[in-house]
């Protein structure tokens, strides 16, 4: 089922988008007021805050809560669909990291990050996979964007082996820099997600 018509035209806000996306070692699913201590204690991180474009430090739980329901919503009006990452067979379903697609009225772009104490195991490789392969199949979108402040080597990343390729730089504010911050700009056509030689 398509979800929304035409990205950068004939959008429509049709429907609430909260799937519950299952991968061999993760659940993503929408985020609930419920995971705000969960998404305050890893973005209050000053190692992940610093590579995200609009997050503050210190990061509460009340910027959680501010945070979550500005997702929900997005998510009620088709715009944007932020996903909880949850790793499976850990002793409770608590929230470890986030992935996002948002702007989908205007230029679709995916973001995303993850608790500093799960880096390095590809467990963002598989979010961002499984994210963008129901985006493809669900969502009729050409293009997903993404990008990362230069020197965010582990986003460029994951990017790179999804087939990603840089469009350009710019710049963009970072508010725990309190300035502009030179960004590298990538893209993620239809064509080239369906022409992936590989599967992570
Ligand atoms: C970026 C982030 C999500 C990566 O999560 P992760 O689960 O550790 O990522 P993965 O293990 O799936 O993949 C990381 C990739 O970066 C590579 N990498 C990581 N650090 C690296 C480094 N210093 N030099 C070279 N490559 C590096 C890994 O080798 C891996 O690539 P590969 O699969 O081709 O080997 C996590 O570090 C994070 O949340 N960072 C802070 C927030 C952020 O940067 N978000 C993205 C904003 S654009």
């Amino acid at each position: 089922m398509k979800l929304l018509s035409g990205a950068f035209g004939s959008w429509r806000p049709r429907a609430v988008l909260s799937p519950r996306i299952e991968t061999s070692r993760l659940v993503l699913r929408p985020l609930e007021p419920a995971d705000a201590d969960a998404v305050a204690v890893y973005l209050d991180d000053i190692e992940v805050a610093r590579w995200l474009v609009r997050v503050p430090h210190p990061f509460t739980t009340e910027d959680a809560t501010d945070f979550i329901a500005q997702c929900c919503t997005t998510a009620s009006l088709g715009t944007a669909t932020t996903l909880g990452i949850v790793i499976r067979g850990h002793d409770r379903a608590i929230v470890r990291g986030i992935v996002a697609l948002h702007s989908l009225d205007t230029r679709p772009e995916i973001g995303f990050w993850l608790g500093r104490p799960f880096w390095g195991h590809g467990l963002m490789s598989e979010a961002v996979d499984a994210t963008l392969t129901w985006a493809y199949a669900n969502l009729d979108v050409d293009a997903i964007t993404a990008g990362a402040f230069q020197g965010n080597i582990a986003s460029l990343a994951i990017q790179a082996r999804q087939g990603f390729e840089v469009i350009g730089m710019s710049r963009r504010p970072s508010l725990i820099e309190e300035r502009l911050l030179d960004h590298v700009d990538t893209r993620l056509t239809r064509a080239r997600h369906a022409a992936r030689p590989w599967r992570p």
